[in-house]
């Protein structure tokens, strides 16, 4: 048996596998985000020390003589996260989100430095963990002077079910002091930041044993001796895991809060230009690239406060077949965006508004606007050379035939949908786990899920999609200036 945890911005999952990776038994927990000031976002870890406490007693409740039988535990989480930690092993303050944009001009201030895209292969984004700490040394220095290590999210959690300071590689990359194509930390990024080799955890591959569990928990919870617990990933690598995800041309798209395209590739081939971001994968010599929308469910969730009406009363409205693109063209800029746009001020615009503009009008264009935002990632990607052949589509989103249509018809790319359930970080967790704890090969574990449906771009609609598509993107140069 294994256990995949997967810390997600509003909850810990954890799910319970038998050796062939089928789901035993499952457990939630939520998480509070906290805004503090415009722009932040911040968690107590000791919320996800409860959290994983209790779905944790959840499964040994319910599945006692399975726990027995853990071998190994895989855990992902949210990326970027800044959890800073004394020489005691204390938490100095919540933790600073990957959605927190205080340290805009700071991240700006480093991306500027020519060499941290080179060694990083990425642009230092906002979200990213190196800025947040330039952040807290010029305005927290008390903070700042007792920071021993710096843990991603995950990792915390690692620390505390092990006792050891260790990350993995997939989301040690988005740090941007990890020098990408070596998959080591970068003595110069580090020292750019004014951060030592010594202030960051040990670093293993997501499928490699990266810690043991500690004693008082292997009792409390009622697990046999020698559990380990795999360097695990990032929560998008984890989910690329999940899907099987692993290969060039494989990938998925992901429209939860924020939405993703992933491509695996076989090679290191960053373009930081573009905005993708390259990663290491979660498992040996391979990377992967994405493009990321800070606001993709987001968007509808706004729409549905705005409205006064549920997201999914919203999503009801509309037909489960499309008809061609709306009048109105929506940017879903909500919280600024990452590709390809790299913008912290950029905010949404919805265009094209009438008289006789009726809600559904305004979900639709939503729907599509975040498909077009998804659609400049797929530029972007195509333009490293990674091909997206083979595409599944995941995340809560995906719940609505209008936006998948619309979606597969916006990428012209054939979507695939998994079939029964999709458990994303979690399941892609609990298979890194299966690696580190039995030495199963990465190939045999991390397969492509059954699929229970493909859904086709409408042959009929592409060119007049493509055609808004390119009304879309004229938006943004045009409006640009207001944001400045
Ligand atoms: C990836 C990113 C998000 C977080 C939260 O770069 O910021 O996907 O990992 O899920």
């Amino acid at each position: 048996m294994f256990i995949g945890l997967d810390l997600g911005t509003s909850g810990l999952k954890a799910i319970l596998v038998d050796s062939e990776g089928s789901i035993v038994a499952s457990a939630d927990a939520s998480m509070r985000t906290r805004n503090p000031a415009k722009g932040w976002s911040e968690q107590d870890p000791q919320e996800w020390v409860d959290a994983c406490d209790k779905v944790m007693k959840s499964l040994g409740s319910r599945c006692e003589p399975h726990l027995k039988a853990v071998k190994a535990i895989g855990i992902s989480g949210h990326m970027h996260g800044a959890t800073l930690i004394d020489a005691a092993g204390e938490v100095l303050r919540p933790c600073i989100l990957w959605n927190d944009t205080r340290s805009s001009a700071e991240a700006a201030a480093l991306d500027a430095i020519p060499e941290m895209r080179e060694i990083t292969a990425n642009i230092v984004f906002p979200g990213f963990t190196a800025p947040k700490l330039a952040w807290v040394r010029q305005h927290e220095p008390d903070t700042w002077e007792k920071v021993a290590k710096v843990l991603l999210p995950k990792d915390f959690l690692r620390y505390w079910l092990t006792g050891e300071y260790i990350s993995d590689m997939s989301d040690s990359a988005g740090t941007s002091w990890m020098d990408v194509k070596k998959r080591d930390w970068s003595e110069r990024a580090l020292e750019v930041t004014g951060m030592r080799r010594d202030q960051m955890p040990e670093l293993v591959e997501g499928s490699d044993v990266g810690g043991e569990v500690r004693t008082e928990l292997r009792q409390r919870w009622g697990l046999s001796e020698n559990v380990v617990v795999a360097g695990g990933g990032g929560d998008n690598a984890a989910a690329a895991c999940g899907v099987g995800a692993i290969s060039e041309g494989a990938g998925f798209v992901s429209l939860g809060t924020s939405g993703v395209l992933l491509a695996a590739r076989d090679s290191f081939a960053p373009a930081p230009d573009t905005a993708v971001h390259t990663f290491c994968h979660a498992v040996p010599d391979r990377w992967y690239q994405m493009g990321v929308i800070l606001s993709a469910t987001d968007s509808l969730n706004w729409l549905s406060r705005t409205l006064g009406q549920s997201a999914g009363d919203l999503a009801g409205l509309l037909p489960d077949q499309i008809s061609g693109p709306s009048s109105l063209t929506f940017l879903p800029y909500l919280s600024g965006e990452r590709t390809p746009h790299n913008s912290a001020t950029v905010r949404g615009s919805l265009v094209g508004l009438d008289v006789a503009t009726e809600p559904v009008d305004m979900v639709q264009s939503v729907m599509e606007g975040v498909g077009f935002a998804l659609r400049d990632s797929l530029e972007a990607l195509r333009a490293t050379g990674a091909e997206l052949s083979d595409v599944l589509a995941v995340g809560g989103g995906t719940r609505s035939r209008f936006w998948l249509r619309s979606l597969a018809t916006i990428l012209n790319i054939p979507l695939q949908i998994p079939a029964g359930g999709e458990f994303g970080a979690a399941l892609g967790a609990a298979r890194l786990a299966m690696c580190a704890g039995s030495g199963a090969t990465v190939e045999d574990v991390m397969t492509r899920p059954e699929i229970s449906e493909t859904v086709e771009p409408d042959a009929d609609l592409v060119r007049a999609y493509d055609d808004h598509y390119q009304k879309y993107r004229a938006l943004y140069p045009a409006l640009k200036a207001h944001f400045a």
